[in-house]
């Protein structure tokens, strides 16, 4: 195994993103790059050293130095880009979410199980400061049992840009897969795995999406705790993720875009919320490349990997079957 890991990134607007965070991470180096917009790649290649800058990514899939493949380009491109990076024998980081359906998902674990290689899925909310340290706070006792939840994603999709308005398309990108599985996936993250869920949504605020643009869903654990997950995309409202548990020992409350969280517990007063300082963590990017080095290195499966990723993909197609059909749903697990 090399000291340093070749990365090559697909699709340079988030992957630019990822590209300006891993650059200077020990144990990665950034080899090559694409994107279909061929200024974009040169103009980067330039600014930041990049030895190799192509626009077909089937040339960075087989390019020698890469060992890992970030698929970093519209959703419906994931299935065909990581088995085209599998097929290489390639890791591969794919952006959130894994893929556009449960089909697809199991495509792709069906090509990384061929390759013997990883697969993570990029859900960098994992990997926010404060995520991370209620994550911590849920599996060392400090709140006790998880018996609720709350998460959400919310963020207006009005105006939002992309490649030929891609977002828009209901074939290319259902939002609740597509943004949602943020929410959803901070929910199976903390909650575990899912046993129902019952959802209601509506479609109130941008016409020229063809889905509903708001669900409430709700989630029944198979710990037993129960949760609401909301995915909004068209309120006014900020942009933000929150993550809400409430444990038998105390509550925290948080949201990605505040610096402080508010945690309740019982052995100092449970009727008081207490602010503590909770940065969203600007280097979320770079900690979830670190953990895929790492699971390669250790040859152990990486937080969030593909299963992770399918079952979130999972819940979200489960939740919108159960607001279409006024039932609830068993989301599929078996990846
Ligand atoms: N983790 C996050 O918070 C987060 C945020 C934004 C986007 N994303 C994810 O990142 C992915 C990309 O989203 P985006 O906002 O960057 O989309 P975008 O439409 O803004 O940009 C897509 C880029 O991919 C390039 N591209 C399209 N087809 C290509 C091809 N065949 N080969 C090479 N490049 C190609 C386009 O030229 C463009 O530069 C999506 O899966 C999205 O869900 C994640």
């Amino acid at each position: 195994m090399p000291d340093t890991l070749g990365v090559g990134i697909i699709g340079l607007h988030m992957g630019a993103g990822q590209l300006r965070q891993i650059i200077n991470v020990p144990g990665l180096k950034v080899v090559a790059i694409c994107d279909l917009d061929e200024d974009l790649v040169k103009g980067l290649q330039q600014e930041l050293d990049i030895p190799f800058g192509t626009t077909n990514y089937e040339e960075l899939c087989a390019h020698e130095d890469v060992d890992i493949v970030s698929v970093a380009t519209p959703d419906y491109l994931h299935l065909e880009m990581a088995e085209a990076a599998f097929a290489s024998g390639k890791h591969v980081m794919m952006e959130k979410p894994l893929a556009r359906t449960v089909d697809e998902c199991r495509r792709m674990i069906d090509a990384q199980r061929a390759a013997g290689t990883k697969l993570m899925t990029a859900h960098v909310a994992r990997f926010y400061d404060v995520f991370q340290m209620i994550k911590r706070w849920t599996q060392d006792g400090t709140l006790g049992e998880t018996y609720n939840l709350y998460t959400s994603y919310i963020h207006n999709y009005e105006t939002i840009p992309g490649f030929n308005r891609w977002r828009f398309d209901p074939e290319l990108r259902h939002q609740l897969i597509g943004g949602g599985c943020h929410a959803l996936d901070l929910a199976r993250w903390i909650g575990g795995e899912v046993a129902e869920v019952s959802c209601y949504a509506n479609h109130f605020n941008i016409p020229q999406l063809q889905t509903d643009d708001h669900f409430n869903i709700n989630v029944k654990f198979e710990s037993g705790a129960v949760g609401i997950v909301v995915g909004s995309f068209g309120c006014a409202h900020p942009y933000n993720i929150d993550l809400h548990v409430w444990g038998t020992r105390g509550s925290v409350i948080a949201t990605n875009t505040t610096p402080t969280a508010k945690v309740c517990l019982r052995t100092i007063d449970r009727h008081k919320w207490m602010e503590l300082p909770a940065g969203a963590a600007p280097k979320g990017l770079a900690a979830e490349f670190q953990v895929l080095a790492n699971a390669i290195r250790n040859d152990e499966e990486p937080d969030s990997d593909g299963v992770s990723g399918a079952r979130t993909v999972a819940l979200g197609w489960a939740a919108i079957e159960s607001s279409q059909g006024g039932r609830p749903v068993v989301p599929r697990k078996d990846f």
